[in-house]
């Protein structure tokens, strides 16, 4: 840090503080580097932090950005396999789903009320989602063409989430950690769930095994995509980690997704849309390079479902106007009789 000399006013010696620019991107103005250094040491023992305790402005902002981004990807989640749920071609398979697209619901609601501890209110943050200035996972800007998509998308892409949301069940903040946790153990049913009816279309009809097969196709790579850009690319990796948000980088849990699913996808008589897919002497399957382009085109709303994605969604929230008007006016009026029975 700079040494600043004292200057003397009016008689009076004035120490003057250290310039705020000379101090690291993460300490943020009026806070000091002594906070950090224990507000770090609690994080390196180990301790969660809670909603009440001091935390950095830029721990706090990159938390609402990651929980609120988190939250709107379940919920914009349920529609690529909403759409299914009149088509599913069982009874039971139809349960199923909704029972997984109903407890996507609830992982978006459990997860606004984690960002809500640090402040963010519900409406901020599905305005951010609405006007577009909020990012979701872009795998769900992803069109679901058959039904086997909603096998492959169980099996694929909530695999990958659940390899990401467990690290993210040992972060330091909290309410995130606790949500996390409950929301894994749902998520180990919808993963379920896909592969075992990938599986069995992998072993069923011509149909079947061609379905499977093509929705694989589609699936893979924006699955693996979906784990986040190259460590290289990843610009707040470096911040997350050293508060312990982030316990592992994108590519380490990716490389933990292909080693777990490459195997089970070719036990299953599946065919990997990838020609460099080889295994290397520690046991570790790479694969080949991955199209960012691509990745980057989804994101921006240059490619992919964005705009019917949102669109449905703000539907949806218009038409759930009056169920929001309803509870307030409900709780306004159990507020007024409660203050009249203490008057
Ligand atoms: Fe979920
Ligand atoms: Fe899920």
């Amino acid at each position: 840090m700079t040494q600043v000399q004292p200057q003397t006013i009016a008689g009076q010696t004035i120490q003057e503080q250290p310039v705020q620019a000379t101090l690291p991107k993460h300490i943020s103005p009026g806070e000091t580097p002594e906070q950090h250094a224990a507000f770090e040491a609690r994080i390196a023992a180990g301790d969660k932090i809670e909603p009440g305790d001091w935390m950095p402005a830029e721990y706090r902002r990159q938390l609402i950005r990651m929980i609120s981004q988190h939250a709107h990807s379940e919920v914009v989640g349920m529609l690529p396999e909403g759409e299914w749920i009149s088509q599913a071609p069982t009874l039971k398979r139809k349960t199923i789903l909704m029972a997984k697209v109903q407890d996507e619901a609830g992982h978006g609601q459990y997860l606004y009320h984690a960002a809500e501890t640090l402040g963010a209110t519900r409406e901020e943050m599905l305005e951010a989602l609405l006007t577009r200035k909020a990012k979701y996972s872009s795998i769900f800007n992803y069109p679901t063409l058959t039904w086997a998509d909603v096998g492959m998308i169980g099996w694929l892409v909530d695999g990958a989430a659940i390899k990401n949301q467990t690290m993210l069940a040992g972060c330091s903040y909290g309410p995130y950690s606790r949500a996390m946790v409950r929301i894994c153990s749902e998520e180990t049913f919808h993963h379920k769930q896909g592969k075992e009816m990938i599986v069995a279309y992998a072993q069923g009809t011509p149909e079947q095994r061609r379905m499977a097969q093509d929705a694989l196709d589609r699936w893979w790579w924006p699955a693996v995509q979906m784990l986040g850009p190259h460590d290289s690319d990843s610009p707040n990796t470096g911040v997350l980690s050293r508060w312990g948000i982030k316990l592992k980088s994108n590519d380490e849990v990716r490389q933990e997704f292909v080693n777990e699913h490459v195997p089970e996808l070719l036990e299953a008589g599946l065919t990997l849309p990838d020609p460099d897919m080889h295994q290397n002497e520690q046991g570790n399957w790479i694969h080949g390079p991955i199209n960012w382009d691509e990745f980057w085109a989804v994101i921006k709303g240059e490619a992919g479902l964005g705009n019917e994605r949102l669109a449905t969604r703000q539907a949806a929230h218009d038409e759930g106007a009056w169920v929001r008007d309803a509870l307030q006016a409900y709780a306004d009026r159990q507020r007024r009789s409660a203050s009249e029975a203490a008057d």
